[in-house]
């Protein structure tokens, strides 16, 4: 069973992202808390796989990280990467289960956006084709736009990641009119992106509060999460903090 494709239990799947998990032990430098051991928790868990970003800065999942969760995971992994030729050559290297193309800017403390396949359609119809040759699942990390999606499918991505992060921040703001207004565009353009023949998954700020009616959504078949479950470890353990939101994908999925 792979983190992305047919899966024969036809649960929503989740990925945790460990990448939080870095940043607490590149604070001081150090070995831990090493990002190994949550992956091999989140798996315990209930997590389906394991998603790492590496970034260009290494400002939390470094080379080396990648290399042991390649060593140690019998999970799926879901790198995470810009579509620069340095990460092209790591990706090609480890040949992870799939790797998610990510808009990257050094100055960001996260991923702000989505990134605009419209716009470089051509350059990454050529950046993808050897990391599909290789295996990998290709997917694209987008807002929830039909320019993108489409563009998505005709540069041939098999999954497209939905970004979560406005929806989440609305929630946040208290902005609950602009808030239910994202989430009908998501349930839009997941519906339009799966009748295009791509794998719908969809990610980014997702919390306790805001994860249900995300996982509602019938053509969203993965969930990526990492930030809220990795500080919601500090305060109950990230065993508890990973069953409590797979259950509450699970509940909202079977209503
Ligand atoms: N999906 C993608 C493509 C991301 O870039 C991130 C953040 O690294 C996530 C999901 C997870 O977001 P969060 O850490 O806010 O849950």
């Amino acid at each position: 069973m792979g983190i992305t494709g047919t899966d024969p239990l036809g649960r929503l799947r989740l990925g945790v992202n460990i990448d939080h998990v870095a940043t607490v032990r590149n604070a001081r430098g150090g070995s831990y808390p090493d990002p190994v051991r949550a992956a091999e928790l989140a798996q315990a868990a209930g997590a389906d796989g394991i998603t790492a970003h590496l970034r260009e800065d290494r400002r939390h999942i470094s080379d080396a990280d990648i290399d042991a969760l390649m060593a140690a995971l019998s999970l799926p992994l879901n790198l995470e990467m810009a579509a620069t030729d340095e990460m092209q050559a790591i990706a090609l290297r480890h040949r992870p289960h799939a790797v998610c193309l990510v808009p990257e800017k050094r100055e960001e403390r996260t991923t702000e956006g989505g990134l605009d396949v419209a716009r470089e359609e051509n350059r990454l119809a050529h950046f993808i084709a050897p990391l599909a040759e290789a295996g990998c699942r290709v997917s694209i990390f987008i807002a929830a736009e039909p320019a993108q999606i489409e563009a998505a499918a005709r540069i041939g991505a098999a999954v497209i990641e939905l970004h979560t992060g406005a929806y989440c921040d609305f929630h946040a703001d208290g902005d609950l009119a602009a808030r239910d207004a994202e989430l009908e565009r998501l349930r839009e353009m997941a519906a339009y992106a799966h009748a295009l023949g791509l794998e719908v998954h969809a990610g980014h700020g997702l919390s306790y509060d805001t994860v249900q009616p995300v996982a509602a959504l019938a053509e969203v078949v993965e969930l990526n999460i990492g930030h809220f479950l990795i500080g919601e470890a500090i305060f109950r353990g990230l065993d508890p903090a990973i069953r409590e939101m797979r259950r509450l994908m699970d509940a909202a999925r079977a209503r």
